[in-house]
C-alpha cells in the first residue's frame, strides 16, 4: 500500500459531456495504473451524490479526468477547491482560458506561436445579421478551406473542414449543435502532432512529440477510440529542428495559459515546418489510443508512476 498519501485516490471520470464514454476510459486505465502502485483508488461519477460521497470519506487527493465542460472548463475544480481537496491538474481560471478555444489561442499567439486567423461567432450575431452575408465576409476574408468546431469543445465533436462555400451553412450548424459560440479558422495544410508537456519538476517539459496520421485523413471521433483507425508514430517523422519547434510551442502554451501537472497541445506542422497551435487541453485523453500515453511510453515513464508522482505533488502544494 501507498500508505504516506493518508487516504484513497479518487478518480473523477464520466460526467454529462458528449465526451463521458472517453472520460470512463480515460479513468479506468487511470486508476489501474494508479493501483498497480498500491495505491487505493475509487472512481467516481459526476452526479447529485459526488459530493456527499466526498464528504463521507474524504480522499487524500482528486485526480479529475472528465473531458469536455465541467471538468475542463474549471467549474467542478473551483468546488474541489472550496472543499479544500487537493486535485492534479490545472486551477480553475486556466482551465476557463484554455478550454475557451480562441481566448487560448490568443494568449499562445501573444507569446510568439503560430495560430490560425479565424473570426468567432455567436449564434445570436450569426443569426441577426443573416447567414448569408455573414458566411460571404467570413469566406471572403479567410479563403478556402476553412476549419469550422465549437469554441468549447472536444474530441473533433461538432468540428468540420469545409472546402467549398455551399459546405459552410451545415459545417455551422454542425458545430453550434455542441455549443453557442462557433469558431471559423484557416484550415491548416500538414502533418498533425500533439505534443504532451508534463510539469513534474522544476520546469514543465515536453515530451516526444505523436505524429497522427488517421487513415479517413480527418482525424474525427471515430478516427481517435477504434483501434487501428489511426497510425501514430512516436517520435513524428520530423526533422529534429522541427520536433524542437513543436516542443516549444507546447511548454509555451503550458506556461502562458498558467497550466499545472499536465497538458496537452495540438499542433499542425505546415509544408515548411512551422507548428501551428490549434488548441490546448487541461484534461488529455488517456484512453488506450489516446496521445498521452503513447508519449510517456515513449519518454520511458509509466502512467501510474508519473499520476502517483503528480499526486504527491499536489499534495505538497
Ligand atoms: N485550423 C485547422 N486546420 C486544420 N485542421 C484543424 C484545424 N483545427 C482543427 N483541426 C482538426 O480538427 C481536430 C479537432 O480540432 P481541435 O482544435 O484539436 O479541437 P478538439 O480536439 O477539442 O475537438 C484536430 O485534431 C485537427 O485534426
Ligand atoms: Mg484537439
Amino acid at each position: 500500500m501507498t500508505s504516506d498519501l493518508g487516504g484513497r485516490v479518487v478518480v473523477l471520470a464520466g460526467g454529462l459531456s458528449p465526451e463521458r464514454d472517453v472520460s470512463i476510459r480515460s479513468g479506468r486505465r487511470v486508476a489501474e495504473a494508479l493501483r498497480g502502485h498500491g495505491v487505493s483508488v475509487d472512481t467516481l461519477d459526476v452526479d447529485g451524490s459526488l459530493l456527499a460521497a466526498l464528504a463521507e470519506d474524504r480522499p487524500s487527493c482528486v485526480v479529475p479526468l472528465l473531458h469536455g465542460a465541467a471538468g475542463e472548463d474549471g467549474a467542478l475544480r473551483g468546488v474541489l477547491d472550496a472543499l479544500g481537496l487537493p486535485y492534479v491538474g490545472s486551477r480553475p481560471s486556466a482551465c476557463r482560458s484554455t478550454f475557451d478555444k480562441p481566448v487560448a489561442s490568443a494568449a499562445v499567439r501573444a507569446a510568439g506561436v503560430a495560430a490560425p486567423e479565424s473570426v468567432v461567432l455567436a449564434a445570436t450575431t450569426f443569426r441577426e445579421l443573416g447567414a448569408g452575408p455573414v458566411l460571404a465576409a467570413i469566406e471572403s476574408s479567410l479563403g478556402l478551406p476553412l476549419m469550422v468546431k465549437p469554441t468549447r469543445g472536444g474530441s473533433s465533436l461538432g468540428a468540420s473542414v469545409v472546402r467549398s462555400a455551399a459546405e459552410l451553412p451545415a459545417a455551422m450548424m454542425a458545430a453550434f449543435a455542441y455549443g453557442d459560440i462557433v469558431v471559423i479558422e484557416r484550415y491548416v495544410a500538414g502533418t498533425e502532432v500533439a505534443v504532451s508537456v508534463l510539469d513534474d519538476g522544476d520546469e514543465p517539459r515536453a515530451l516526444p512529440v505523436v505524429e497522427i496520421a488517421p487513415d479517413g485523413g480527418f482525424y474525427d471521433y471515430g478516427a481517435r477510440y477504434t483501434a487501428g483507425a489511426t497510425e501514430f508514430f512516436v517520435p513524428a517523422r520530423l526533422p529534429a529542428d522541427v520536433l524542437a519547434a513543436c516542443a516549444q510551442a507546447a511548454v509555451t502554451a503550458h506556461s502562458v495559459l498558467g497550466l499545472r501537472h499536465w497538458s496537452r497541445s495540438d499542433l499542425i506542422v505546415d509544408a515548411e515546418g512551422r507548428p501551428w497551435f490549434l488548441e490546448a487541453n487541461v484534461a488529455p485523453g488517456m484512453t488506450e489510443t489516446s496521445t498521452y500515453p503513447q508519449a510517456l511510453a515513449a519518454a520511458g515513464l509509466e502512467l501510474g508512476a508519473v499520476t502517483l508522482g503528480l499526486v504527491r505533488r499536489a499534495l505538497a502544494e
